[in-house]
């Protein structure tokens, strides 16, 4: 089998769907904060800033606003949208991290006060608190501060660093914050740990169950330089590997080449071309029974290239490539949808279809019956580069539910949610 070797040894992503609040505290280290975003937006988090008014001595909360792509907060009593955004904030984080974390925000946590909006939210959180202290060496070391963080050390509260060093008063000493790149490290750790938000109801749904799931585009070669693909990103289909993990199912990712990172605890198998994935597929498929689940997420090409020329194609020489005899690639869905009812998973196929979405029923019914699944999702392509959000519809062979647009990953909670529903009622089981 072919295999993409570009994304071998890609690490897992922990901070993938992720969404973090970075607090940012008056301190000359806010400006190394920018880079922090930076890097974790590279990793696929997104990021809310909230900063202190004093923070906005340092930065301009306009940095923050047009590194993040969210508008920096400040105000506890601002924002029309989100009334109470100390409580609202951090309800839709996975975790607060404050960088740098001044000598008086941590004595303001520590003694319970919530005079400003980072404080009021880092009091009402219910996700972990994370700091990266940075302040003069004498302030570092006063029995005041470190009081403070023995006593934010026994509310639960991670402390990295400082680290020590020149400090930019000139001294030498203890109270460095630590680089973006350690704290990201730091991050990474204790994320890989850490149950997403979204996925908290999903525990335990497919406890036992194996789960094969094809994503992303395939590549079928005219010549040794060129190919023909499509647009998928793998997006949903990760997105679907990182839920049933989270629903306890043992993963086989079956990915075509795509830029994403491994959904941490499923196992990847990188593939290019169809006829690849179709092998992929039915060898995974083989240790299944009928209690477990296959989804057909990938965009698998219909049809490849006869022959693959040995050289470059030339223009202009021979028959050309506008001569290409082309021949259908194994068609993987229906293939799993047509084993015997003992050695079949549970069939859910993905749709991909232009137009408006309330037309598409009449095309799932056809797809449905030709290509045997118990459950056909819908969605609207083409897919625009790395989108991350989608619409879609959910066809059982009677009735299409619609799902309304959501992120990915909502949508991927929602279908495992949905799926697990299913078999439950079909195996009988109770509740
Ligand atoms: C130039 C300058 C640099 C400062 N650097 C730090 C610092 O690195 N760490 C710190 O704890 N306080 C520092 N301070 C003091 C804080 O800005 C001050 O305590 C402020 O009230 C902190 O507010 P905040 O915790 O709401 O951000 C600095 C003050 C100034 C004027």
């Amino acid at each position: 089998m072919a295999t993409c070797s570009r994304w071998q040894g890609v690490r897992a992503n922990a901070f993938a769907g992720r969404h973090l609040i970075l607090g940012v505290t008056g301190g000359i280290a806010a400006y190394k904060s920018c880079d922090l975003v930076r890097r974790l937006l590279e990793r696929e988090a997104s990021v809310q800033v909230v900063m202190t008014e004093a923070a906005t001595r340092f930065v301009s909360p306009l940095t923050f606003s047009a590194l993040s792509g969210r508008p920096a907060m400040v105000d506890p009593w601002g924002g029309v949208e989100n009334q109470m955004p100390h409580i609202a904030l951090s309800r839709e984080s996975d975790g607060i991290i404050v960088a740098p974390a001044s000598a008086d925000f941590m004595s303001r946590i520590a003694m319970g006060q919530t005079q400003d909006l980072l404080s009021s939210l880092c009091l009402a959180r219910e996700v972990p608190l994370w700091i990266a202290p940075a302040m003069n060496r004498q302030m570092w070391m006063h029995p005041a501060t470190q009081a403070n963080l023995t006593r934010l050390r026994e509310h639960g509260v991670v402390v990295w660093g400082p680290a020590s060093g020149e400090q930019a008063c000139g001294e030498v000493g203890d109270g460095r914050m630590l680089e973006p790149h350690e704290l990201v490290t730091h991050l990474e750790s204790a994320l890989e740990v850490l149950p997403h938000q979204d996925h908290l109801p999903l525990r335990g749904l497919l406890s036992g169950r194996r789960v094969v799931i094809t994503a992303g585009p395939t590549l079928e070669a005219l010549d040794p330089i060129r190919v023909i693909t499509n647009r998928s990103s793998g997006r949903m289909g990760f997105e679907l590997a990182a839920a049933c993990v989270a629903a306890g199912a043992s993963v086989r990712l079956i990915a075509g080449p795509v830029a994403l990172r491994t959904p941490m605890g499923a196992e990847r198998v990188d593939v290019e071309t169809a006829a690849d994935m179709h092998l992929a597929v039915m060898a995974a498929i083989a240790d299944c029974s009928g209690r477990d689940l296959f989804w057909a997420v990938a965009a698998v090409a219909d049809w490849r290239p006869q022959t693959v020329a040995s050289e470059k194609i030339q223009k202009g020489a021979g028959p050309g490539l506008g001569q290409l005899v082309w021949e259908e690639n194994p068609d993987i869905l229906s293939a799993v949808g047509h084993l015997p009812a003992k050695a079949r998973p549970y069939v859910i196929g993905f749709a991909a279809e232009t137009g408006d979405l309330s037309q598409i029923g009449p095309k799932l019914e056809t797809k449905f019956k030709r290509k045997g699944a118990d459950l056909l999702v819908g969605n609207i392509g083409p897919e625009v580069a790395g989108q991350a959000a989608a619409e879609m519809v959910v066809f059982d062979g009677q009735t299409t539910t619609p799902m309304p647009h959501a992120s990915k990953s909502e949508q991927a909670c929602s279908l495992v949610l949905q799926v697990a529903r299913r078999l439950r009622d079909r195996e009988g089981s109770c509740p």
